[in-house]
């Protein structure tokens, strides 16, 4: 099989975030897609290994911040390179505080989750959950996928889902 077919496939990049003890943390994805329009519903694919993974199982309840082209590449290398298990992202990167949980200032977008589901695989486990609010904070253009790896020049982690061992 070419692994490169997956390069195909379209996303956005986000940032996931929650609070938890008391502590505000989260992650960078691609994987994001909306599944539901009424009620609103995405899906969320979030490596086991990966911290944010342990605290949407605990608290379920997550901001996710749409970064746009305009958002400050040391956002995603901040969420999607190191740990909440070792540093304190919100620390570095400026946010908001919207229904209890941190936006990222230099979003475009975001949405304000719950968890109503999950499937498990084998290494990743895909969280639904329903749309409680959400806005526009400005018209800048989202980013896609494409954008961070052909713009951006961006590099894809190990626990990224679509990650591959060359
Ligand atoms: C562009 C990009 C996309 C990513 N997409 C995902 C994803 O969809 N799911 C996932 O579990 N990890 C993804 N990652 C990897 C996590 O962001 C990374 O492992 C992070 O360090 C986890 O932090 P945490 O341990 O604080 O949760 C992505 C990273 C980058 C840079």
């Amino acid at each position: 099989m070419n692994n490169n077919v997956f390069k195909n496939l379209s996303y956005g990049v986000y940032i996931v975030s929650c609070k938890i003890d008391g502590r505000y943390t989260g992650c960078t994805v691609n994987s994001i897609m909306q599944i539901t329009s009424s009620p609103a519903t995405i899906a969320l694919s979030v490596n086991k290994q990966n911290y944010t993974h342990f605290c949407l199982e605990e608290v379920k309840h997550f901001a996710v911040s749409i970064l746009s082209e305009k958002s400050n590449p040391l956002d995603i290398g901040t969420f999607g390179f190191r740990s909440g298990k070792d540093i304190n992202k919100f620390d570095i990167i400026p946010y908001e505080v919207i229904d209890g949980l941190p936006v990222i200032k230099d979003a475009c977008a975001y949405l304000i989750c719950n968890v109503i589901n999950k499937l498990d695989t084998q290494t990743h486990t895909i969280f639904f959950a329903e749309v409680s609010n959400g806005d526009i904070l400005n018209d800048n253009t989202p980013m896609t996928y494409s954008y961070y790896h052909n713009v951006i020049k961006g590099k894809t982690p190990k626990l990224a889902p679509t990650f591959i061992n060359e």
